[in-house]
């Protein structure tokens, strides 16, 4: 008890349970990302393991100590299925589907967000560094913040802030704001987050800000600065690049390239399967290029994985109906004995077949309708170490910011889309060339070693100042 330096506050614990005492890292880049610092500063996890009713004790995985938080089926129903899922994931999405209000899932949602704070509060040592992650837990920081308040707290929001006149739908708008305010430093992906947080900030608490300042009142009658700006977050540059340039993963690349029939062109989207990607727009306008006949089935195959998500939340099982009903009539339009239109997997890959898809992806779709940053628009430009390949990328994905010479969709403008696929799959090998090697720089400059370190570089600076 009370130990560690520093400590991470997410959702999720780091591992998998792969059985009974057995647990597996979990793919997450950010398990990568601060592992190094973890094992530097005596660091713990606090995390639920992603299973109903499991009683765990504490316990040491790769000089990481983790405390896995239990929740009981019906908190994982009201917490995670609901509030999360059903409630902030839709409206910090543009209300992409309509969030539900439901009070139970709220009263859920702050005792459940209690428990993680009062975890972390056993946790953490004098002094130390607290880093809480991600929408499931936007109440932890003020509740640390009075539970400890000698603990520096960082927050940040992997997904997107909506702009006020849709966050305001929210019944709790003023707790959600009051509860992230208890960070020191509150960090978004776009810088367009933060200044829809700090415009909330400012309509429903009446706070001033300045810059990414933002003046909040303490109950000594005083004033605290918190800061909220954009630290936009990334990949493992290097460990893809390596992955990249294995042997056994490139022979695999050419080996599903022959397994589709070596089509002239191999269209790649992989997502979670989320309402939020696009997935319906993209294969619409990829239906609709076979029907207009402006590409032929035995050219051009579209590969796309959907890995299972969220399977018990109402609006994913209705999009996988549709999803799956589409597939289907494409397929049975368009396929030749030979050649499929659509090579639909519902299914999660590792990392190495992942690599070996990008290498073999001529064009990669992000057609995202909303997304916090999209990595595996990074992980795409970090696998092409031939620098060939395009990356036709939403402007609606966080990553549009920095990678900014990709070819650029509105996925809502399906005309568009379709001509920008065919723009994509037409590119000259030196035009492919020049726009791959900026996004190759951008990826690699910005990794995801130089997100964590400037985030806590920016928590130190917040917290010296604060205490001026
Ligand atoms: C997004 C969220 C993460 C979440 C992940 C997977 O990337 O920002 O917080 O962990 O999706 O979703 P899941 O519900 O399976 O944790």
């Amino acid at each position: 008890m009370n130990t560690a330096d520093f400590v991470v506050v997410a959702n999720r614990l780091p591992v998998d349970r792969v059985g009974e005492d057995e647990w597996r890292p979990s793919p997450g880049g950010l398990v990568a990302a601060l592992e190094p610092v973890m094992q530097r500063s005596d660091g713990a996890w606090v995390g639920w393991p992603g299973q109903p009713d499991l009683e765990l004790a504490p316990f040491d995985a790769d000089g990481i100590h983790l405390v896995p938080i239990s929740l009981s089926e019906s908190e994982v129903e009201h917490y995670y299925e609901g509030m999360s899922n059903d409630t902030f994931w839709p409206l910090y999405h543009d209300v992409i589907a309509e969030p539900r209000y439901r009070r139970m899932w709220w009263d859920t949602y702050v005792k459940v967000n209690e428990r993680f704070a009062r975890a972390a509060a056993d946790v953490a040592a004098e002094g130390a560094t607290v880093w809480v992650q991600d929408y499931q837990l936007q109440l932890v920081p003020r509740m640390l913040r009075e539970l400890r308040p000698d603990l520096t707290i960082g927050y940040f929001h992997h997904i997107p802030f909506p702009a006020y006149g849709l966050y305001s739908q929210l019944p709790w708008r003023r707790q959600v704001l009051e509860g992230l305010l208890g960070a020191d430093v509150i960090g978004f992906q776009r810088v367009a987050d933060a200044g829809n947080f700090a415009r909330a900030v400012r309509r429903q608490l009446k706070y001033p800000t300045k810059a990414s300042g933002i003046a909040v009142p303490t109950a000594d009658g005083g004033t605290r600065s918190a800061i909220a700006r954009a630290f936009p977050i990334s990949i493992d540059a290097e460990m893809y690049e390596e992955l990249a340039q294995r042997p056994d993963i490139q022979a695999r690349a050419a080996e599903i390239r022959e397994s589709l029939g070596n089509p002239k062109t191999i269209l790649f989207g992989v997502d979670r399967l989320d309402y939020t990607k696009g997935i319906r727009h993209r294969m619409k306008a990829f239906g609709e290029l076979l029907e207009d006949g402006r590409i032929d089935v035995a050219d051009v195959t579209l590969v796309q994985v959907a890995s299972p998500s969220r399977e018990r939340v109402d609006a994913y099982q209705h999009l996988r109906d549709e999803i799956e009903l589409t597939v289907g009539r494409i397929n049975g339009d368009h396929d030749t004995v030979g050649h499929t239109a659509i090579r639909y997997l519902h299914q999660a890959f590792p990392r190495e077949e992942m690599v070996a898809l990008y290498l073999a992806a001529d064009v990669m779709l992000v057609t995202a309708l909303r997304d916090g940053m999209n990595l595996v628009a990074k992980e795409y430009v970090a696998s092409r170490v031939d620098n060939r390949g395009v990356l036709v990328l939403s402007e609606f994905a966080g990553a549009s910011d920095e990678l900014t010479t990709a070819v650029k969709i509105n996925p809502h403008d399906i005309d568009g889309m379709k001509d920008a696929i065919v723009q994509a799959i037409e590119m000259s090998g030196v035009e492919q060339g020049r726009r791959m090697r900026a996004l190759r720089r951008k990826v690699r400059e910005n990794d995801v070693t130089a997100w964590s370190t400037s985030f806590l570089e920016a928590l130190t600076q917040a917290r010296a100042e604060s205490q001026r």
